[in-house]
């Protein structure tokens, strides 16, 4: 073997198949890698022998974490616009009179190559050093065909430098740029002709931002229907700011997932629950912009999967760590910490089609996180996500490989 986690206290394996509860409780037991997999799981007292070891004794491993919504890639600063948001001032209003969004366009648009590579690998890492091994990276910065792809180009790069996991997202359709202002049918023609068809070969999803002061479902709906004849599957940002119906519009094309969900309505979790529609929920974006909950009790009756993201990026959400998510999503918007654990493993992996990341099993990839419960606490699960950013990570494998 590569590579022996031994000693484990308590494994996580986000396996609802291994008969232990749908966290997949272990306790005692080893892990085995070999050639980037899990190749052995089993009692450690039986652990075969490998070339390195990592005790893991007092502490509790899991699956690598999937952070299945994010913008990594930006440059620029929005802290001037944080401090206006503290003093009153509102997020639509500020990307209407072409800040927000448009201010990170700007600075991103004037980047070189080598700079939002550098800045994009800064982030991942920090992202690594906390258990995440798997990453989306959206676009929606660049709002022009160069820009576009040089964002999704560079989230590959980066996440490959840094050993992660990664699937791309076209957001062409974030916001209206400066120079299309006059023109939104033109800009939706413009993504349509000019965008899509050179971003396609960059990306493995296509996402619309639907909302007041953004795109309409219609717009929304011409533009994933155009990404999934480029051969894109479909995900949303939905019912953020205002309802609108987007979510039932993208549930009903097959989309993979809806974003953010606080204004959704009945209809719009009906069908969700009809299509297998993942709910990605993104509790820093609630927290940064006082929005209220997203109707999660109705969620879960319908029987809609729910995943937790970090929505990482300047504006909304400057959050990488999924641990902090996890913990937000179970106070302010009432998960359970199994949900809320598997929201970020497993029913994340999901939403972005990698059935095997987000569960260890044998077989599958030897993604996994070593973490050490707050100081006194015991290695359960609950005291990983009690603690705000209390989990302490102590060594992150990627495909069998140590990144952090
Ligand atoms: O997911 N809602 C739109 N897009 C991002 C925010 C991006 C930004 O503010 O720069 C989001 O919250
Ligand atoms: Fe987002």
């Amino acid at each position: 073997m590569d590579l022996c986690i031994r000693a484990i206290e308590t494994l996580l394996t986000m396996d609802d198949t291994s008969g232990a509860g749908r966290l997949g409780v272990r306790r005692g037991v080893a892990v085995a890698v070999r050639d980037g997999r899990v190749a052995w799981i089993g009692p450690d007292a039986e652990a075969p022998a490998a070339d390195n070891e990592i005790d893991a004794s007092g502490c509790l491993v899991l699956p690598g974490l999937v952070d299945c919504h994010t913008h990594a890639v930006w440059a620029g600063s929005r802290a001037g616009e944080f401090e206006q948001r503290l003093a009153g001032a509102d997020y639509t209003a500020i990307l209407e009179a072409g800040g927000g969004i448009l201010s990170t366009v700007r600075a991103t648009r004037s980047a070189s190559d080598q700079r939002l590579r550098t800045l994009a690998v800064e982030r991942l890492r920090a992202m690594a050093a906390r258990g995440t091994t798997t990453v989306e990276v959206k676009s929606g910065y660049g709002l022009d065909p160069e820009t576009e792809v040089r964002i999704l180009r560079v989230a590959r790069e980066a996440a490959a430098e840094v050993g992660l996991t990664v699937r791309t997202t076209f957001l062409g359709a974030h916001a209206v740029p400066a120079e299309w202002r006059p023109d939104r049918a033109g800009y939706v023609a413009h993504v349509l002709a000019d965008q899509l068809p050179l971003a396609a070969a960059h990306a493995d999803f296509v996402d619309v931002y639907v909302d007041r002061g953004a795109f309409t479902v219609e717009e929304g709906e011409t533009i994933l229907r155009a990404g999934a004849a480029a051969g894109l599957d479909l995900r949303i940002h939905a019912e953020q700011v205002a309802h609108t119906g987007a979510a039932a519009m993208a549930a009903r094309l097959g989309a993979l997932s809806c974003d953010h969900l606080e204004q959704l309505d009945a209809e719009g979790i009906e069908a969700m629950a009809r299509h297998g529609t993942i709910a990605v929920l993104l509790p820093g974006a609630m927290l940064y912009l006082k929005d209220p909950p997203p109707p999660v009790a109705a969620l879960r009756e319908a029987g809609v999967p729910l995943a937790v993201a970090t929505d990482l990026n300047p504006g909304s959400s400057p959050v990488g760590d999924l641990w902090t998510c996890a913990t937000l999503a179970c106070v302010t918007m009432g998960l359970t910490v199994e949900e809320a654990l598997l929201g970020v493993t497993a029913v994340a992996a999901d939403a972005l089609a990698l059935p095997q990341h987000g569960r260890l099993r044998e077989g599958g990839p030897a993604d996994l996180v070593v973490v050490r419960p707050p100081p006194g606490e015991q290695a359960h699960a609950a005291a990983l996500v009690q603690f705000l950013g209390g989990a302490q990570p102590v060594a992150t494998i990627a495909r069998g490989v140590q990144i952090a």
